[in-house]
């Protein structure tokens, strides 16, 4: 397994960097896991024995509440780091959940026709959409549902504002930030087309995330990319000064507690070979 494995410019050595800040930077909270799974179980309704598959899971805040409901649960991710961080769902659960490292753009190590969902949080644009789409078909119970989870921030928020302001500041250096809505969108149209049926997203949390422009800014300053896409860090540094800048005039006190509204929506796709 390499970094190389994954897609649009992410590295595994990004997420192991990252992995011991991951949760405080962009974790979703115990609570809104906890909800996460819970809309899971509801729309799959698993039958005994079957199990749910999530890829990507990083630090596990939503597969160790998944390995408590769901009758079997095993989660993979190519970043060591991130499935090291301590909360994932090793031994957790009545069946007692399971962690592998692997790169999900290989095969998954998981027989055929056992899952009955296979969920991916914050990932989907990363990964290949054919390779997804004929993986979820092969190791997909009769019934199967296939998931994704994003998290969405209000546009008015101080975070979504910083988001935009970098991704303009970038733009005015000559380099275009990716796109990654299109991409996760592109894993919905390759599932549908191998024949599964797209249900109605689901909102399954929703949060006021607390923080300031400084902890938002620094957690840039600590990654290798922007936008998505990889940066010197002459650029990176041009960028993140300016969006300070701005940020003082726009919002006063970068150190200052900001509030910004925050909704997870899944948008389930669904598999059935069943009647009915
Ligand atoms: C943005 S994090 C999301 C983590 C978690 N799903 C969540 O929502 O909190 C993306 C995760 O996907 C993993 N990942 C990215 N590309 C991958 C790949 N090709 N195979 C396996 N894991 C991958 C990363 O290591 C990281 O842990």
């Amino acid at each position: 397994m390499t970094g190389a494995g994954m897609g649009s410019g992410h590295t595994r050595r990004d997420f192991d960097d990252r992995a011991d800040r991951f949760d405080r930077d962009a974790g979703l909270g115990d609570d809104s896991a906890g909800r996460i799974a819970a809309a899971i179980m509801e729309l799959v309704q698993p039958q005994v024995g079957e199990m749910v598959l999530e890829l990507g899971a990083g630090t596990g805040e939503i597969g160790r509440h998944l390995s408590e409901v769901a009758p079997r649960y095993l989660g993979l991710d190519a970043s060591v780091g991130m499935l090291a961080v301590g909360r994932n769902p090793v031994a957790a659960g009545p069946a007692g959940g399971r962690v592998v490292a692997c790169d999900c753009d290989g095969r998954w190590p998981v027989g055929d026709g056992v899952a009955c969902c296979v969920f991916a949080s914050r990932v989907a644009q990363l990964l290949d959409a054919e390779h997804i789409a004929r993986e979820v078909r092969r190791v997909g119970a009769r019934v199967v549902w296939w998931i994704t989870g994003r998290a969405r921030r209000d546009p008015w928020g101080y975070r979504e504002l910083l988001r935009g302001r970098m991704r303009e500041a970038l733009r005015e250096r000559g380099v275009e930030p990716r796109m990654s809505r299109g991409a996760d969108s592109s894993v919905g149209a390759a599932l549908t087309a191998a024949g599964g049926v797209a249900v109605e997203p689901v909102d399954a949390a929703v949060w006021m995330h607390r923080g300031s422009v400084s902890e938002m800014v620094g957690a840039w300053r600590d990654k290798r990319e922007l936008g998505g896409v990889g940066v010197d860090r002459a650029t990176r540094d041009a960028v993140l000064d300016e969006v300070e800048r701005w940020a003082v005039e726009r919002f006063g006190d970068t150190r200052a507690t900001l509030e910004s509204r925050e909704v997870y929506t899944l948008s389930p796709v669904r598999f059935s070979d069943a009647p009915g």
